[in-house]
Formats: C-alpha cells, structure tokens, sequence
C-alpha cells in the first residue's frame, strides 16, 4: 500500500484513503473492542466486515451508487472499496433547500426504495452517510455497518425513520421539506404500508414518552 490519509476514526472503524493497484480506494478497518473477549470480539468484527461488504456489494451489482468493493480481508478485519470523491449530503441541507439540495432528496428517495427492494436496509442513513459525487451531483451510499438482508416491513420502517429522525435533529430548518421531498420519491411496492408503519412506530415511541 502507498501513503495513505487516515480519514476518520471512529468508535467502530478507521478509514483510511490510498491508494492502492492504482486504484483510489477505501481502507476500513473495524478496532477491537477491548471490552470483550477476544475471540468474541473477533467473530463479532469478522461478521460485521463480511456483512457490510456483501450489503455494499450487492447493491453495488444491482446499480445502484454504493462503492465498488475491491477487497475484503477477514483476517485482518479489513474492507477495501473504491473512494468517493466528494462531500457528505449534510453540507447541502443548510437552512434553505436549494434547487440542487431538491435533486439530491429525490434521488436519495429513489435510492432508498430501490435498496429495499432489493431486500437490503442500510441501518445508519444519516446525512454524513451519504456522499454526495460533485462532479454529476449523484447520491452516493456508504458506511453499511449497521445494515442488513431484511425485508420486513418493521426494518424498511425504521431504516426511513432514521434519516427522519436525523433531518429533525441535524437540519431542523429544513427537516420537514426534506422528508417530504425524499419520501415522495420513494418507491416500492408496499410503500403504503411501509409509510404506515412509520406513523404507528412514531405514536409508539410519542407514547412511550408520554406525549400523547
Ligand atoms: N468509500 C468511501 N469513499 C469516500 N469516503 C468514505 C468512504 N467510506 C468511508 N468514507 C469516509 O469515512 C468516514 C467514516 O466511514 P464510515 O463507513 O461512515 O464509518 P463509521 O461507521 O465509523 O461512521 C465517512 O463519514 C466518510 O467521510
Ligand atoms: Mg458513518
């Protein structure tokens, strides 16, 4: 591996940016919980690094913007995916939606249904989540470490539920339009339900903290 940029640390993960077989990639490598047994610990991150990569990959053949997985190395607890060049969608959401913040809700709407018809969920979609490519202004997924295989109803619920909850908290001016705009790109075929079930799990949680 050449120089590389160490690009974030996390509590789950260290990101790297090199290069590598002449390719700008990716390095994610999942740290060691110390409070765990170590073989537990091991397992644990081995299947993680395993299922992320399958949930970027799967996406990635199926079309959609995920980055292209180059290696995956489960001895060493490492994912290695093409670098996306760009900024994260939440440097677009500011106070007023611009024309291009609009472009991008819609296709991160599309997106979205698309990703759960094809059975995944993407478990964290945050507005830090997302990169946003500059050159075409494409919406572009990462960080599926959370995700999984999943087609219930409950999970595509919540996973939506997710990005709302973080418009609300992270770009309270805009929050409303945003999810609006997102929402009413979203396609799937149970979508009536699916947006019904968010309702109900909302008064659940209202509920639980006794707002209503
Ligand atoms: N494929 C990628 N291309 C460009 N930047 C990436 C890529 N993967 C991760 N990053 C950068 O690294 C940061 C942390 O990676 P992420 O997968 O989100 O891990 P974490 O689970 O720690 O949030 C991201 O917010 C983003 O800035
Ligand atoms: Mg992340």
């Amino acid at each position: 591996m050449n120089s590389s940029t160490k690009i974030a640390h996390c509590a789950e993960a260290i990101v790297y940016r090199t290069s590598w077989h002449n390719h700008d990639v990716c390095v994610k490598y999942r740290i060691p919980k110390r409070y765990r047994v170590a073989s537990l610990d091991d397992h644990l991150r081995q299947a993680r690094t395993a299922q992320e990569a399958k949930l970027i990959a799967r996406a990635n053949e199926a079309g959609l913007n995920t980055p292209f997985i180059r290696e995956i190395d489960l001895t060493n607890f490492i994912i290695v995916m093409d670098w996306i060049s760009g900024k994260p969608l939440k440097d677009y959401l500011l106070d007023h939606l611009s024309f291009e913040a609009k472009q991008l809700l819609f296709q991160l709407g599309v997106t979205m249904g698309s990703l759960h018809q094809l059975g995944i969920i993407h478990g964290d979609l945050t507005s830090s989540n997302c990169i946003i490519n500059t050159d075409d202004l494409s919406p572009w997924l990462i960080d599926f470490g959370l995700g999984k295989f999943s087609v219930s109803i409950e999970d595509q619920a919540v996973d939506l539920l997710v990005f709302k909850k973080t418009l609300k908290s992270t770009h309270v001016m805009i929050a409303e339009e945003a999810w609006n705009i997102f929402i009413g790109e979203y396609s799937h075929p149970k979508k009536e339900e699916i947006l019904t079930r968010i309702n109900t799990i909302e008064q659940r949680v209202r509920h639980s903290k006794g707002l209503n």
